[in-house]
């Protein structure tokens, strides 16, 4: 059974006194969400704050948003899985679009991040997703299967230890979210991927989300397709009363 995720990515947003007030408001409205895991990623400088407000990772789980591919060294600016996991990061997002497209981060370094994830004992939340123009020219199946091949390329990954999130760029903060439709069609292609690059049991473990324009007023329809097993939610997570009622429909889909 994959248990549901609600994935909060908060991308570069909250200073510490919002995050505090969050997380109080998060915690006085989320008991007895059960059925799906809550998972929050913060910017690195929050990080921090949410283990000092929120112990156990049961509660709330935490995540990163991106990470280097080395433990250490000279690599200026940069923060490795090792630092993440003392901070009480269980996933990191990798491969973000916002990270290839801004950052122009490529396939080759998203596939180190990914070794680097696995090997500290980190869950990576691996983000794959075609534009406009790549969907408008129906390319949109191949450049994803071409994401994932050389993404995952070399990885030695057990079942449960991998999250994939199908964000078609085109959705992301756009208030156009993909149809329920397409969402499922896209994400049963990368499961039967998985199932050719690995085998049935990882493909069949492995949780994969989707992102892009997730609210409250959409979550239900896409959750009720079979293969979608949760989201990654942007703008909606920012505030914890919508992110709370997206996490239950969540649970509940
Ligand atoms: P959005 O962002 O929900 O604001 O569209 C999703 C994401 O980029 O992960």
């Amino acid at each position: 059974m994959r248990k549901p995720m609600a994935v909060a990515n908060w991308k570069m947003n909250k200073n510490g006194e919002e995050t505090r007030q969050f997380l109080r408001d998060y915690m006085a409205q989320a008991s007895g969400i059960t059925g799906a895991e809550a998972v929050i990623c913060p910017p690195f400088t929050l990080l921090a704050t949410v283990q000092q407000e929120i112990g156990s990772p049961a509660a709330l789980a935490r995540g990163a948003q991106n990470c280097f591919w080395e433990d250490k060294g000279a690599y200026t600016g940069e923060i490795s899985a090792p630092m993440l996991k003392e901070l009480g990061c269980s996933y990191v997002i990798i491969g973000h679009s916002e990270r290839r497209l801004i950052m122009g981060e490529n396939d080759e370094q998203i596939n180190r991040k990914l070794k680097a994830v696995l090997q500290c004992g980190l869950v990576p939340i691996l983000c794959v997703g075609e534009t406009l123009q790549q969907r408008e020219n129906k390319a949109a199946l191949t450049v994803v299967k071409n994401q994932l091949d050389k993404n995952l390329q070399g990885l030695h990954v057990q079942p449960g230890q991998l999250v994939i999130a199908y964000e078609p760029v085109w959705a992301i903060g756009t208030g156009v979210n993909a149809s329920s439709d397409d969402a499922q069609e896209m994400i049963a292609c990368i499961r039967s991927r998985l199932r050719e690059l690995f085998n049935d049991e990882l493909a069949s473990a492995t949780r994969i989300l989707y992102g892009g324009s997730v609210r409250e007023d959409n979550a239900a329809d896409l959750m009720a397709k079979p293969d979608i097993d949760g989201a990654l939610i942007g703008g909606a997570s920012l505030e914890a009363d919508s992110f709370v009622r997206i996490a239950r429909i969540i649970a509940h889909g």
